[in-house]
C-alpha cells in the first residue's frame, strides 16, 4: 500500500475516504482495531473466575488497610451484582470494552461509581487473565477427570460382563490370538487411566496463583499474595513475576494431555466402527449414537464415533495452535498470548463432548459375543497354542515348534477353520509327535485360559483387574 511518498500516511488518517477500508471497516483503521482487539466474544467465558479473583484481591486490599472497609464492601456487592446479571442474561459484548475485565469494571463504575476504581489497584489485567485463565483451566481438568471417570466406569462394568467373552485379538488388523473382550476393554481403562494422571499432573503444576504479579515486575503496594492465593485455592503464589504473566504452560500442559486422551478416544471410537461394520458384526451400537442414512434403508452410521475420531484431530490442532502462537513471545506479557483462550476454549468443549460419547457408546453397546467367537475360531488363532503345546510336550525350542505350526496355519487356512478343525491324522501329518491330547490345548477357550501370567487375557487374570479397577472407581460402595 505504500508508494513511497507518504500516501499510506494519509490514507490512514483519512480511513473512510478510502476503498480500502471499506464495508464494516468504513470507520477506517479505528474499525479494524476495535474488532482485532476484542477479546470478549470468547474471553466473556471467563466471568465466574474474573469475579471470584477480583472478590479475593478486594478482600485482600482491604485486610491490607490498602482499600477502606466500605469501599471493600460496595465493589464486593457490586461484583455480586454483576454476577447474578451475567448469569440471568449473558455477559454484554462491546467491543469497545475489550475484554471481561474491562467490561466487568466499567459496570462496576456504573454501579457504584469511582470507587470502582480501587479494585485495581496493584494489579493488571495481565496478572489478572493469568489468574483467571488458570481458575478455568483447572475448573476445566476436575470436569474432564470426572467425565473420564465416568468413562471408565461404563468401561469396567463392560468388561465385567465379558471377561470370558472371546474375541479374535489382532495385530496388523490380522486375526493372531484370541482374548476376551472384557481383556480388550481393560486395555482403554488402563489408557484412560494414565490420561487421568497426566490431568492431575497438569492440575498441581498450574496451581499457582500468578495475582499480584501486577503488569511483569509486581507491585510497591503492601500486598498479601499468600492470601489471595489461598483465597483462590492455589497452593501457593508464583514466584517470577515475569514468568507468572508470561507464562502459557499450564494451558499448554492441559491442551497436550487433552490431545494425547483424544488420540485415546479416537482409537476407541475407531474399534467400535470396525465392531459395528457388517463384515465384522461384532457390535450393535446405540441408536441414540448413530444415524441412518438418507438414502440407504439398510444403513445404520456410527456418525458419534467417527466425530470423536475427526474430533482428535482438531484438538491436537488446539495444542498445536498454541505451541506455535507461545514460540518466540519475549518476556513479559504479549498481545499475541491474548490468544491462547480459544484454543484451549474449543478443545475443552471438543474433549467434553467426546468423552460423553464414548462413555454412552461404551454403556450401550450390544456385543454379538456368539459372533466374536466364531471369529476368533477363524484364521487359525490358536496356533500359537500349538507351537506351546509342541515346545511344552515335545521339549523342542519354540522357535522351532513355531515353524510346524505355520504349516499347520496353511491347512488350517485352507479349510477355513481352527486349528482345533484339523484331524488328527493332518496335525500328525505336520509332527508325528502330536497326540489326541493337543485338543484339549488348542480351543479358543483353553488358549485364553492358558493366558494367565499378570496382565495376559486369561479370565481368571481378567477378573482380578476389574476388581482392581472397581475400588479404584469406588464402585462397590453403594453394593
Ligand atoms: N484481554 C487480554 C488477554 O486476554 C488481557 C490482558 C491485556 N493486557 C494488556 N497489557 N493489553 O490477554
Amino acid at each position: 500500500m505504500s508508494d513511497g511518498d507518504g500516501n499510506r500516511d494519509r490514507d490512514l488518517s483519512k480511513g473512510g475516504s478510502n476503498q480500502m477500508w471499506g464495508g464494516r471497516f468504513a470507520e477506517g483503521p479505528s474499525a479494524i482495531m476495535r474488532e482485532i482487539n476484542a477479546s470478549i466474544p470468547f474471553d466473556k467465558a471467563l466471568w465466574r473466575q474474573d469475579i471470584a479473583a477480583s472478590k479475593a484481591h478486594v478482600a485482600m486490599l482491604g485486610q491490607q488497610g490498602i482499600v477502606s472497609q466500605e469501599d471493600v464492601q460496595a465493589i464486593s456487592a457490586g461484583l455480586d451484582r454483576i454476577a447474578g446479571e451475567y448469569e440471568a442474561n449473558g455477559v454484554p459484548e462491546d467491543w469497545d470494552l475489550e475484554d471481561i475485565h474491562m467490561t466487568t469494571e466499567s459496570r462496576l463504575a456504573e454501579l457504584i461509581g469511582p470507587a470502582a476504581g480501587r479494585l485495581h489497584t496493584a494489579r493488571s489485567r495481565n496478572d489478572q487473565v493469568a489468574t483467571d485463565f488458570r481458575l478455568w483451566v483447572r475448573d476445566t481438568i476436575d470436569q474432564v477427570d470426572a467425565g473420564l471417570a465416568e468413562l471408565q466406569k461404563s468401561l469396567v462394568t463392560s468388561a465385567g460382563q465379558h471377561v470370558d467373552s472371546i474375541m479374535p485379538g489382532f495385530t496388523h488388523l490380522q486375526t493372531a490370538q484370541p482374548v476376551t473382550l472384557g481383556h480388550h476393554l481393560m486395555a482403554y481403562y488402563e489408557m484412560i487411566r494414565r490420561d487421568r494422571s497426566r490431568f492431575a499432573d497438569a492440575r498441581a503444576r498450574l496451581n499457582e496463583c500468578p495475582l499480584g504479579s501486577a503488569a511483569l515486575a509486581g507491585t510497591g503496594f503492601p500486598i498479601d499474595r499468600d492470601a489471595t492465593a489461598r483465597a483462590l485455592g492455589f497452593e501457593r503464589p508464583t514466584s517470577n513475576s515475569l514468568d507468572a504473566v508470561s507464562d502459557r504452560d499450564f494451558a499448554l500442559d492441559y491442551l497436550m494431555a487433552a490431545a494425547q486422551c483424544s488420540l485415546h478416544l479416537s482409537r476407541l471410537a475407531e474399534e467400535f466402527i470396525i465392531w459395528a461394520s457388517q463384515p465384522f458384526g461384532f457390535a450393535a451400537l446405540p441408536d441414540a449414537l448413530s444415524t441412518g442414512s438418507s438414502i440407504m434403508p439398510q444403513k445404520k452410521n456410527p456418525d458419534a464415533a467417527e466425530l470423536v475420531r475427526g474430533h482428535a484431530g482438531r484438538i491436537v490442532g488446539c495444542a498445536t495452535a498454541l505451541m506455535v502462537t507461545m514460540k518466540g513471545l519475549p518476556l513479559a506479557y504479549s498481545k499475541d498470548m491474548q490468544d491462547d483462550k480459544p484454543p484451549v476454549f474449543e478443545a475443552a468443549s471438543l474433549l467434553g463432548l467426546s468423552i460423553a460419547a464414548m462413555t454412552g457408546m461404551v454403556a450401550e453397546t450390544v456385543f454379538r459375543t456368539e459372533r466374536m467367537r466364531q471369529a476368533a475360531e477363524l484364521g487359525y488363532a490358536t496356533a500359537t497354542d500349538l507351537a506351546d503345546w509342541l515346545g511344552r510336550q515335545g521339549g523342542i525350542p519354540f522357535r522351532q515348534a513355531h515353524h510346524n505350526p505355520r504349516a499347520a496355519g496353511k491347512l488350517g487356512e485352507r479349510k477355513g477353520n481352527a486349528a482345533e478343525a484339523l484331524s488328527l491324522q493332518e496335525l500328525q501329518q505336520i509332527d508325528s509327535r502330536i497326540g489326541e491330547m493337543v485338543y484339549s490345548a488348542l480351543s479358543v477357550e483353553a488358549s485364553v485360559a492358558a493366558r494367565c501370567s499378570h496382565g495376559g487375557t486369561a479370565p481368571a487374570e481378567v477378573r482380578k483387574r476389574v476388581a482392581e479397577a472397581r475400588r479404584a472407581l469406588d464402585m462397590d460402595d453403594a453394593a
